[in-house]
This record gives C-alpha cells, structure tokens and sequence, in this order.
C-alpha cells in the first residue's frame, strides 16, 4: 500500500449514502443532531469501555503530567476528561471535532480551548503537540493515511499517538453476538431511552461502520506508512482495540503495557 494513496476506512454504505462523497455531510449532521444524547446511550453500550477504560488506555500509552495533548473527534469529552485528569492542567488539553452540535456540548461540560475542524487537515502547526488521542473515530475519517500523516506531523519528535477503537471479533459466534446487540438492541434501547429518532440511526451506522471497516493489520500499517515507529496494538476481548506508535527522533516512546494484552 502506497502510504499517499488514499485509504478509505470502509466503502460506500448504501442505507445512509450512495457515494462516499456524501458521507462527511451524512457523518457531521448526524453527530450535530444527536449530541445532546450521545453520553446518555455511551453508558448504555460501554461495556468496560468507559471512563476507566480510557484513562487506563491514556496512562499506558505514556501520558503524564505536562505533556500536551490534542484530542482529536473530541465529541462530548469523554477521553479529553480523562486526559484532563492525567495532566492536571485544563491548559495542557486542547479538543478538535469537526461537529458544531458537539462541540456546543463539549463546551458546556469542560473547560478547555475547542478547535472545529477536519483532522484530515489539523488546522495546528507542526510538531505543536506531545500527544494525540482519538476515541472511536477511526472509521469517520475520509482517508485513513491522509490523516495518520497529519497527526504524525502534529507531533513533536517523541510524541505519542493513541487511537481507541471498536472491531468486528474475529470469532464468528461473538460476532454474531455483537451484530445482534450493537447492530439491533442498542439502536433501538438508543431511541426509546432518548426518544430521538437520530439516535437510533447513528448507533445502526455504529455497527455498519464497525462491521464494513478494514481490518487492523490494515490500519497498523497505515500508522506505520505514516512515519510511526513502535506501532502496535492491544486488544482487549477480542474487540477493544489500543492502537498506538511513537514518532521518532525524540525521547518519549510508547509505555509497553504491564499486563495482558494481546500484541498485534
Ligand atoms: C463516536 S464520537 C467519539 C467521541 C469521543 N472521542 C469518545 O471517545 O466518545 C466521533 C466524533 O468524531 C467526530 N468526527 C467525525 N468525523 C470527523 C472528522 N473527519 N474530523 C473531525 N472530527 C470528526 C464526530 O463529530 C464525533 O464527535
């Protein structure tokens, strides 16, 4: 795979768009739409993937204290919180959606500066950042190398990347498990416990995303293709997925983790 060659992180979805060109519109209006009620149905399907499990995530990977991080598809904050609360400093975090509806959200829960943009295109300098978090939204993106470049270039040499992310197990009879309930009980639990209509569409797309996405090795490579070294990946339950790298000529290196997972 040629690293400049764009790399879709899944094909056309024909229930929610005909052509891809259509999905940023489809992806923007249905995060602005349902923001108000994207934390209330997050505690419903987390399942361990919640606060803990994104600190945990963000520690491991070697965050600490004075570094600073763009979060990226900020959405409501949920691993910008938790990176508030490793850093201590509501300075040192800076937050990017390209979601005006969730970042009105974003603003009413912390305090801390917002970008709105594309992180297809970060509207930050090089080397400005020691840390880039993504929490599940990998599979929005318009090109997968297009953006592992941009983060690596928002790194610092040294700096560290983490991407959380959700995959289709492997095993056929979890993924049948899971098809059933991220793909049938969660959209509709989603709509009655919110009464929004949005929401129910937003969590099927959830699980068509999850299900039509490339597979990890695919990903890792683009990370890799990107400049990162020390790329990996921790996988947790066959589903929960830590992908991480480091960019090279600096200090700072990926922490390995200290118990556990599976390494891809
Ligand atoms: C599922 S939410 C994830 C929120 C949060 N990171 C978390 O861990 O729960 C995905 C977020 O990605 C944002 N997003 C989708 N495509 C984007 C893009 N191309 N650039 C920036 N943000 C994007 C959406 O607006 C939404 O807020």
């Amino acid at each position: 795979m040629k690293p400049d060659t764009p790399l879709e992180p899944h094909p056309a979805l024909p229930d929610y768009y005909s052509d891809l060109a259509q999905r940023p519109a489809f992806v923007r209006g249905m995060f602005d739409r349902t923001a108000g009620y994207y934390d209330q149905v997050n505690r419903l399907l987390s399942f361990g993937s919640g606060s803990w499990y994104r600190r945990r995530a963000l520690t491991r990977a070697g965050l600490h204290p004075g570094m600073r991080v763009l979060d990226v598809a900020i959405g409501t904050g949920l691993v910008a919180r938790q990176a508030l609360t490793v850093t201590g400093d509501p300075r040192s975090v800076i937050g990017l959606d390209v979601s005006a509806g969730m970042l009105a959200e974003v603003r009413r829960l912390l305090n801390l500066a917002l970008i709105q943009g594309l992180m297809e295109q970060l509207p930050v300098a090089d080397a400005s950042f020691d840390f880039v978090s993504m929490g599940y939204a990998l599979r929005h993106v318009a090109d997968l190398n297009a953006t592992f470049r941009e983060f690596h270039r928002a790194l610092r040499p040294g700096g560290i990347l983490l991407i959380l992310e959700i995959t289709r197990p492997a095993q056929p009879f979890k993924r049948a498990l899971l098809k059933f309930y991220l793909g049938q009980v969660i959209p509709l639990l989603s709509r009655l416990t919110t009464g929004n209509r949005d929401m129910q569409t937003l969590m099927r797309y959830y699980w068509d995303t999850i299900e039509n996405c490339v597979p990890p090795e695919t990903i890792i490579a683009a990370i890799r293709n990107a400049g990162f070294a020390e790329v990996g990946c921790d996988v947790e339950f066959d589903l929960f997925r830590a992908y991480f790298g480091c960019k090279g000529g600096g200090k700072g290196s990926v922490a390995q983790p200290d118990e556990q997972p599976t390494m891809t």
